[in-house]
């Protein structure tokens, strides 16, 4: 077997910089504080990080909106501290990869002020201008992708927010700039990029109308009021429909095809995750992305062993049958994005046991695991209560609307918000249970507000204290799954197909077999592996236990205690 490569046994975490340690007391994150956690990153035991935007920006999408992509956020520091912070972060043997916003810039980015300046000005055609706005098609974010500009007296097109306007990737002046940023990078030494919204750089050339009858506000609003079987289906279906023309069009793969090809120009295996979980961009398995996202995994409310089998079968089949080589899998539970793992997957009696096995899930399924910063102690959403705390201006665009245009009461409006808003997954780090959890010092009014929750536990030094924490069952599973070359790369093999309650499989490398139980139930299980005599399972050597037990099992059948994570190595001992 050809020795995997490093961002194939590595365990990524995600830094979301604004919310994880701010180094300068001014309320929001910064790489010197970002530098100062690096120990407890090491000791935690990931390999690499993803670094959410970084660059200036104005802000209307927490950094998703690019004013420069050479630089760094003043509020976040400067270039030099950032060299620093990829030195330190290398010298502790952890890779660092970026966001990299490709579909679109801020509108505060010189590119389209001076695209916007005039009709025939030399970056006339860096962006995507129509006289009239040429359809119905809506923003994601913020109602019509057209907005006029009185400079030019035309409308230019923004799958995001009108403050986000599209690139024009049809022109290769607009490719050779923003291939000439990634370099700036790739040459400061970045082990690789994250591709936000891949799938939106291209439309549908026909400019094709949907078919929804009504707007993305209407759209929401229906949504959030959806209950019997048929809205929730036609909900799904007109969700699809009113985006269909705007993603996922033609062109995308010869993108990512001259992507590939300049970070293979570099030496240390640089590397490219797709913000994306559509298999096909990883091209023949050689040529295009390194990974994509298992995104279907957590697309559910609950996550079930049917689920994660069906979703495991599914995704494991796409990526063995690509043309080359065989493509690897990603597997995360959240992300900056979504409702933090806690909580979504929490079940609101046993959040405690549930965030261990879903930790347990993602740590020791086939492929690279994404963290998302908090979820190693247990961060929950927190739910803002007045519009003026709201910074994901989705969220407020969203407030206003309903208000404003449809009458919703604001309260309602607010309720609605605060759970739609990204905000609830984006709140400080907490440290410590010193005033705003030891994120900004006392008395800071930090940028978003610090969930309240650092005072009963939640927060990274009280865990550090207690040796039954959250946190230190990650380091203690981290350190178990990178002793094993069965966790880090061996096939997937699925056991006990119809279980309802727990989910048990096999990790097969060359050197080591490994099985995993995961019980889903409150109830203590009696497993009967005898079936198994194929796989071999006759003694056991426990690498892990939630349930503390030490030393051997001798299957065919033994119990597992409700919630438990058992984690064995298969094989004839003495
Ligand atoms: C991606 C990012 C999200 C951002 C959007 C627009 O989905 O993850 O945070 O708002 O792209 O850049």
């Amino acid at each position: 077997m050809t020795p995997l490569k490093w961002w194939q046994t590595a365990v990524f975490y995600q830094i979301y910089p604004r919310s994880f340690a701010d180094g300068n007391g001014d309320g929001i994150g910064d790489f010197k504080g970002i530098i100062q956690k690096l120990d407890y990153l090491a000791s935690l035991g990931i390999d690499a990080l993803w670094l959410s935007p970084h660059f200036p920006s104005p802000n209307w999408d927490c950094g998703y909106d690019i004013s420069d992509y050479c630089n760094v956020a003043p509020e976040y520091g400067t270039l030099d501290d950032f060299k620093l912070f990829l030195d330190e972060s290398h010298k502790r043997n952890i890779r660092v990869i970026l966001d990299l916003v490709l579909n679109h810039t801020s509108d505060e980015h010189s590119w389209f002020v001076e695209s916007k300046s005039s009709r025939d000005n030399p970056k006339a055609d860096w962006f995507v201008w129509r006289d009239t706005p040429p359809n119905n098609w809506q923003s994601c974010f913020d109602g019509d992708a057209w907005t006029y500009s009185p400079e030019r007296d035309q409308y230019y097109y923004h799958y995001f927010m009108k403050q986000q306007p599209d690139l024009n990737w049809h022109n290769p002046a607009v490719k050779k700039a923003t291939w000439n940023a990634a370099r700036f990078w790739l040459d400061l030494g970045v082990d690789g990029f994250r591709l936000d919204a891949i799938g939106t750089i291209y439309e549908d050339p026909s400019l094709t109308p949907h078919n929804v009858p009504m707007n993305l506000a209407e759209l929401r609003r229906f949504s959030d009021l959806a209950k019997t079987p048929k809205e929730l289906k036609l909900k799904d279906e007109y969700w699809h429909d009113m985006f269909k023309n705007q993603w996922g069009q033609t062109g995308l793969h010869e993108l990512m095809k001259e992507l590939r090809a300049i970070l293979d120009e570099y030496d240390g295996d640089r590397m490219l995750v797709g913000e994306d979980d559509n298999i096909d961009y990883m091209g023949s398995g050689r040529d295009e992305l390194h990974l994509v996202f298992n995104f279907p995994l957590m697309k559910t409310n609950k996550l079930t062993p049917d689920h994660i089998r069906k979703n495991q079968a599914e995704r494991l089949a796409g990526l063995n049958s690509l043309p080359a080589e065989k493509g690897w899998p990603c597997n995360t539970l959240g992300n900056h994005d979504s409702s933090r793992v806690r909580t979504r997957f929490g079940d609101k009696l046993h959040d405690a046991e549930l965030a261990r096995l879903h930790a347990a899930l993602v740590l020791t399924l086939k492929g690279t695991p994404f963290l998302y910063n908090g979820e190693e102690i247990g961060m929950a959403d927190y739910m803002l209560t007045d519009i003026s705390q709201v910074r994901d201006t989705m969220g407020s665009w969203y407030y206003h609307a309903i208000v404003t245009d449809m009458g919703v009461h604001p309260e309602e409006a607010m309720a609605r918000t605060a759970e739609m808003t990204r905000d609830k997954n984006r709140t400080p780090m907490q440290w410590s249970n010193n005033p705003n959890a030891g994120f900004s010092p006392a008395h800071v009014t930090t940028w978003l507000p610090v969930n309240p929750n650092y005072k009963d536990g939640m927060n990274i030094h009280d865990q550090e204290q207690n040796p039954s924490s959250l946190l230190n069952y990650y380091k203690h599973l981290l350190r178990v799954r990178k002793s094993s070359s069965a966790l880090m790369e061996g096939d997937f093999v699925p056991l006990h197909d119809s279980a309802e309650d727990y989910f048990a499989f096999i990790r097969q490398s060359e050197k080591q077999s490994v099985l995993v139980v995961l019980n889903f139930s409150q109830s203590q299980l009696e497993l009967d592996f005898s079936q198994e005599e194929a796989e071999n399972i006759f003694k056991l050597k426990i690498l892990f236990s939630s349930a503390e037990r030490q030393g051997r099992e001798s299957p065919p059948k033994f119990r597992v205690s409700p919630f438990e994570v058992f984690i064995a190595e298969i094989g004839s001992f003495n």
